[in-house]
């Protein structure tokens, strides 16, 4: 792990905060981008993201209670204080304590029994831009609680663990998340597949550079973008059911099975007979969508970015016009990207404002990062700096534990 400025920091803070004793573990969790394959997950259908080298780091003590004290270094974000009873009442809708007791509550949901610990948090993932900063937050309190209680817990199981746990915030996430947060590779991005979870790694081509830009419209998982996006999953699973119903498609009980036993033609014609919109404009997303996720990773291991931005561009369109989770900010950022020459570009992850991922060649980004820092952010309010807002994301391997 980097032992850059921000841990000597962080171990300060906690001699401060905390009566001059010293922190004794460093816990750092990535955040993500999410290269293709969105609104899939959730239907059990592949996703392609890779882990960023922003993250979220705490720095940590244990305690002999049940009882987790949390300073954040961020002023914004006000201290919190839990104890990990069997249940733990949520904090007020909105604030990031909720996402520290998701973790916490996940894992008591397995270990009845749990010491807490005293621990200052600091985050350099943007918040509410579709980066997942949250799921970071979750996968972090779970890692350190893992650690200081030395659970035998396997990866896997904690991204599940995780996953399901967020959902205490009220958000009816899939797993992409937490699993790449803890699986992660660096120089890759992963396939994931799930029921069961399983990631695929993919080397990420040397000339290959995603560049990351913020719309700058928040993105709050549990904020207004929650009911959309719940929603969502609910069309879901009613198109599925109403399809199953018509008799027109194998008794399938998943989208997994569909794609399983019918080709790609055939389900969106029978989805054209048997739905109506916008049950079937949100099917066709879901599984043109985990096509592409296929196609994609094939053009990734042939090296092929033409390709690739290709299917950048068409899931964006998809996540637009049959999804309608895009906004004209997100929109105005993938124009502006393909005209300032990337190879392809989309938003990533919920959508409903957050981020834009693009492709550029290592070569071009330069002037990619150049002519949007002038066409989209010259115009706009860029604080806290452009570099939080448009920057290259690095695969990066999943989260880490280290004692100090
Ligand atoms: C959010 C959720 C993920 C996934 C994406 C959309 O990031 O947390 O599980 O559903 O939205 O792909």
């Amino acid at each position: 792990m980097n032992r850059d400025e921000r841990v000597p920091q962080l171990a300060d803070a906690f001699a401060h905060h905390f009566g001059g004793r010293r922190a004794t573990h460093l816990v750092r969790a990535p955040g993500r981008v999410n290269l293709i394959g969105d609104h899939t997950d959730y239907n059990g259908l592949p996703v392609f993201p890779m882990a960023i080298g922003r993250d979220v780091r705490i720095v940590y003590r244990e305690r002999a209670d049940q009882t987790v004290n949390l300073v954040n270094l961020d002023p914004v974000f006000t201290s919190v204080t839990f104890s990990l009873e069997q249940w733990i009442d949520p904090s007020p809708v909105g604030t990031w304590a909720n996402y520290a007791k998701a973790g916490a509550q996940a894992l008591i949901s397995r270990d009845a029994t749990l010491c807490g610990f005293d621990g200052v948090v600091s985050g350099n993932v943007p918040v509410a831009a579709g980066l997942s900063s949250s799921s970071a937050l979750v996968v972090a309190i779970g890692l350190a609680l893992v650690t200081r209680n030395t659970l035998d817990i396997g990866r896997t199981e904690l991204a599940e663990l995780m996953a399901r746990g967020e959902r205490y915030v009220g958000t009816r996430g899939g797993g992409m998340d937490q699993a790449i947060c803890l699986c992660g590779r660096v120089g890759t991005a992963s396939v994931i597949d799930f029921n069961p979870l399983r990631l695929d790694p993919v080397d990420v081509p040397k000339g290959w550079r995603f560049l990351v830009a913020s719309s700058l419209v928040p993105a709050q998982k549990s904020g207004p973008a929650q009911s959309t996006y719940n929603r969502r999953t609910e069309e879901c699973r009613e198109a599925l059911n109403l399809l199953v119903a018509s008799g027109r498609v194998p008794d399938a009980a998943s989208y997994a099975n569909l794609l399983e036993q019918s080709t790609i033609e055939s389900l969106l014609r029978v989805a054209d007979d048997a739905l109506s919109d916008p049950l079937r404009k949100r099917f066709r997303h879901v599984i043109t969508e985990a096509t592409r996720v296929r196609l994609a990773r094939a053009a990734m291991v042939a090296d092929d970015a033409a390709v690739f931005g290709t299917l950048m561009v068409e899931s964006h369109r998809s996540l637009k016009d049959d999804y309608e989770v895009s906004c004209p900010e997100l929109d105005e950022l993938v124009d502006a990207a393909l005209a300032s020459g990337a190879s392809g570009a989309r938003l990533t992850g919920a959508g409903l404002g957050g981020s834009v991922v693009m492709l550029c060649d290592a070569s071009a980004v330069e002037r990619v990062q150049a002519s949007l820092a002038d066409r989209y952010y010259g115009s706009r309010d860029v604080r806290p700096g452009l570099d939080h807002c448009l920057f290259v994301a690095k695969p990066s391997g999943g989260a880490s534990v280290m004692t100090l």
